[in-house]
């Protein structure tokens, strides 16, 4: 089959594409023709510093397609299935190998590359809303990182439960493409006070709830934003710097702080039901998550550029 790798770590550039043996089928896995891969902002991370292990490490946590193959320990999926696959590399790929419990079932008749973007962004986005940080309806929530694929999916998901939604984006059509989303209260994320500005709009009080999304220098500008005794899920660093806790600010404020790896819990059943509602809601138009730009697999590179370069709203796609 085709596919796009890496033998080393680094700047788009270092993937490859080209033929690589399909991949085996275990017995309790399925194998997935690919029609549709999800640019995640994990395949960017591991691609830049996690470590090739053996030969070549073939990118990509997401895809959506057909299942061709399932292993005999394999019960409730055939052959002809629609499902959006995920796995901790591999999507990039023409075939797409993942365990059973990795193999979402969507809804009949959709559109697979809209599918495609849904498990980590969505799933991420509903565990750090309400398994972490214990959102309530009429509570105020600030995102750092508000314009990408998890923040686009905590908008609208903290929207529809009834909070107050502040969000960063770097530029004001970002912020105006959110306000259509659910987006209450926007901020520059490159030029903005985010302490500053939120707490104007909270009456220096401060938000109930933030989630980091990036990290980086203006990280210790979001805890200052977060009311005492409030929460704080600390959940990427798409700066690609890792943020930096103060004891003492902790201490001072009492903030709980926790964070999560969504990769860990997606394969428990409950999980997969919660996914398996995101798909649907995302099917019938009632969540969206748009996808800036197409590439075909073979441009797999240009397009990990461009997420790079541009940070486009929403999700970039790739087709084989
Ligand atoms: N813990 C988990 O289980 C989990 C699950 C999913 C994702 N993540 C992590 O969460 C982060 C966001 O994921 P995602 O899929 O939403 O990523 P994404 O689609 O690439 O979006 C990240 C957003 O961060 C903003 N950003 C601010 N400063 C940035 C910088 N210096 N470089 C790049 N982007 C910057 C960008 O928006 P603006 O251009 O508008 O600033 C960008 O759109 C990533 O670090 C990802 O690895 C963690």
């Amino acid at each position: 089959m085709k596919a796009a790798f890496y033998t080393e770590t680094g700047a788009p550039e270092v993937l490859q594409y080209g033929d690589v043996e399909d991949p085996t089928c275990g017995p309790a896995d399925v194998v997935i023709k690919v029609s549709a891969i999800s640019i995640e902002g994990g395949d960017l991370l591991h691609r830049r510093i996690t470590p090739v292990d053996g030969a070549r490490r073939i990118g990509g946590y997401q895809a959506a397609g057909t299942v061709t193959m399932v292993g005999p320990e394999v019960k409730s999926l055939r052959p002809g299935d629609s499902v959006v696959g995920f796995n901790f590399s591999c999507s990039h790929a023409e075939l797409f190998a993942v365990p059973q419990h990795f193999a979402y079932p969507v809804p009949a008749g959709t559109d697979l590359k809209a599918m495609s973007t849904v498990p980590v962004a969505f799933g991420t986005a509903h565990q750090a809303l309400f398994e972490y940080g214990q959102l309530r309806s009429g509570e105020t929530l600030l995102i750092h990182g508000a314009s990408g694929g998890v923040g686009i999916a905590l908008v609208q998901i903290a929207k529809r439960a009834g909070a107050r939604v502040i969000g960063t984006a770097s530029s004001p059509e970002k912020i105006a493409a959110l306000k259509t989303l659910g987006l209450d209260i926007g901020i520059d994320g490159r030029t903005g006070d985010i302490r500053a500005e939120t707490l104007a709009a909270t009456r220096g009080y401060g938000v109930d709830l933030a989630i980091d999304l990036v990290g980086g220098p203006k990280f210790s500008d979001l805890f200052a934003a977060i009311r005492p005794r409030g929460r704080l899920v600390m959940v990427g660093m798409a700066s690609g710097v890792q943020p930096t806790l103060d004891p003492a600010a902790i201490r001072q404020s009492a903030v709980t702080v926790t964070g999560f790896i969504f990769g860990k819990v997606m394969h428990l059943p409950e999980i997969g039901q919660m996914i398996s509602g995101l798909l649907s809601d995302v099917a019938a138009g009632e969540l969206v998550m748009p996808v800036e730009k197409t590439f075909r697999l073979s441009e797999a590179a240009a397009a990990h550029r461009h997420v790079e370069d541009n940070r486009p709203f929403g999700k970039v796609v790739l087709i084989p």
